[in-house]
């Protein structure tokens, strides 16, 4: 590393800061990239270097960085209120014009809503209610969680205890127990020859009901499961995938948990995953583009069961003994109305459904790059795999870190990717145009390039 002067940004966050999801080892010694401002889907550096962010940050900038709009909307509710909470039946007008309006988009009949502050808190509380839902109908040993492998729902501790992340259970000493995942339902790198993706599906069901008859249904509270894969790759399901999967979890009565947190509010090209798939869940989390990220917010979508359940639970046990102190915090339901207003006045479904297909076609090309082995999305979310062998499907030795290689190299020319092992997931903020995703596509067709020879060079 250059030498740093010590009151660089870059020095100071080297000794003051412990970052998610990074190797601090590493940071001490590389530090870290600065981000000064934004503008659309572009940010800049320290620098004044241009990046592309065709990640939208960690999936959630959906109108981009910069929002005089929202940013009038906080202003006005920190100088009316500008913090209170909902305990003890306290209220506030923010926090139900939000709640009303998504019961009022969800894809199917919800009842209520509890507000929170992260994707993760929103997982958490819908793992507690799945437990308290089976206590309260008198089956309190019905407590297993089902995720699936390379499932991301979260990092406390539950919520990444349903996760699939073996990097991220290693040495924390989870998952919890009761904590179970079915399989990675990653066609192209796991189907056998010959295998349709409908059968396929079929299999991944199987798989799913012989953990359960294994386990013992009787134990088995719930499932959790994104609409497509975030964390997982940008994975969209193989065809017939959810039909087969929801018969399972119906058969066996189990609660179905839809995490929405990067599928909602368009991402898919519906306001839901769950309505480009037919999913019929019994709980949504959903939290980042529901404020374009701008301010940290999730909620938790409960049926009619589900309410009926903890009704019970209140008459049995008087209080709701849950919640969290930002819960419901006012500036950040105000900032989530105003968004879903916006996608509303800009039709930002109908965007995404004009240049989704756009975005699609552009990335798809390149799976006639020698590098790369497999192509697919919805909406504007695709992954892109890249593999040691096209014909035969072979993986790059992990160690050989190809996703990163290609992660740096496409920041070299000024794109923002995410990689998950080696595939990259490509999630632009939902404003993107038709433009600004051709500019992707040369940036990563560089960069792509660039890695290629890297790896021919090694
Ligand atoms: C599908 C999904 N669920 C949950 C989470 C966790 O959300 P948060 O980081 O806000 O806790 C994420 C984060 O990326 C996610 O992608």
């Amino acid at each position: 590393m250059t030498h740093l002067s010590p009151n660089s940004v870059q020095a100071r966050d080297i000794a003051s800061i412990v970052h998610p999801q990074t190797n601090l080892v590493a940071h001490l010694e590389q530090g870290p990239m600065v981000i000064e401002h934004g503008q659309g889907c572009y940010v800049y550096d320290d620098n004044g270097t241009r990046f592309l962010d065709a990640a939208a940050g960690l999936w959630c900038a959906s109108l981009g960085y910069a929002s005089e709009r929202l940013a009038r909307v906080a202003y006005e509710q920190m100088r009316k209120l500008g913090y209170y909470h909902l305990y003890r039946g306290t209220t506030n007008e923010a926090g139900v014009d939000l709640a009303e309006k998504l019961l009022q988009i969800a894809p199917v009949p919800m009842s209520k809503v509890l507000l929170q502050c992260s994707g993760s808190e929103a997982n958490d509380t819908a793992i507690k209610l799945a437990w308290y839902y089976h206590a309260a109908i008198g089956k309190p040993d019905k407590r297993k969680i089902i995720g699936r492998r390379m499932g991301y729902h979260g990092s406390t501790s539950a919520s990444i205890s349903a996760s699939g992340k073996a990097d991220m259970h290693a040495d924390f000493g989870l998952p919890f127990p009761g904590f179970l995942h079915t399989e990675y339902p990653h066609y192209y790198r796991h189907h056998y020859d010959g295998e349709s993706e409908e059968q396929f599906s079929g299999r991944m069901a199987e798989a799913l009901e012989q953990l359960i008859e294994a386990e013992g249904p009787e134990s088995c509270a719930a499932f959790i499961a994104e609409p497509v894969m975030g964390a997982g790759g940008g994975l969209t399901p193989p065809r017939g995938y959810w039909e087969k999967m929801q018969a399972v979890i119906r058969k066996y009565d189990m609660l179905f948990i839809a995490d929405e947190v990067i599928c909602g509010f368009g991402r898919t090209g519906n306001m839901w995953g769950s309505q480009t798939y037919d999913l019929r869940p019994d709980m949504i989390s959903c939290a980042k583009a529901l404020s374009a990220g701008m301010q940290p917010i999730s909620a938790l979508l409960i049926n009619k069961r589900v309410f009926e359940a903890m009704l019970d639970e209140s008459r049995k046990l008087g209080n709701f003994a849950h919640g969290f102190t930002y819960a419901g915090h006012p500036v950040t339901t105000a900032v989530a109305m105003e968004t879903l207003r916006i996608y509303e006045e800009t039709d930002m479904i109908g965007h995404v459904r004009r240049v989704g297909p756009h975005m699609q076609q552009v990335l798809r090309r390149f799976a006639d790059h020698p590098l790369v082995g497999d192509v697919r999305g919805v909406g504007l979310l695709t992954g892109i795999e890249m593999v040691a062998d096209k014909a035969t499907r072979t993986l790059f030795d992990p160690a050989r870190k190809v996703g990163a290689m290609v992660d740096r190299h496409a920041r070299a020319n000024g794109l923002i990717t995410r990689f998950i092992g080696d595939r990259i997931a490509f999630s632009p903020p939902l404003i993107i145009t038709e433009a600004e995703i051709d500019d992707v596509a040369s940036r990563l067709g560089r960069a792509l390039d660039d890695a290629w020879e890297e790896v021919r060079g090694q």
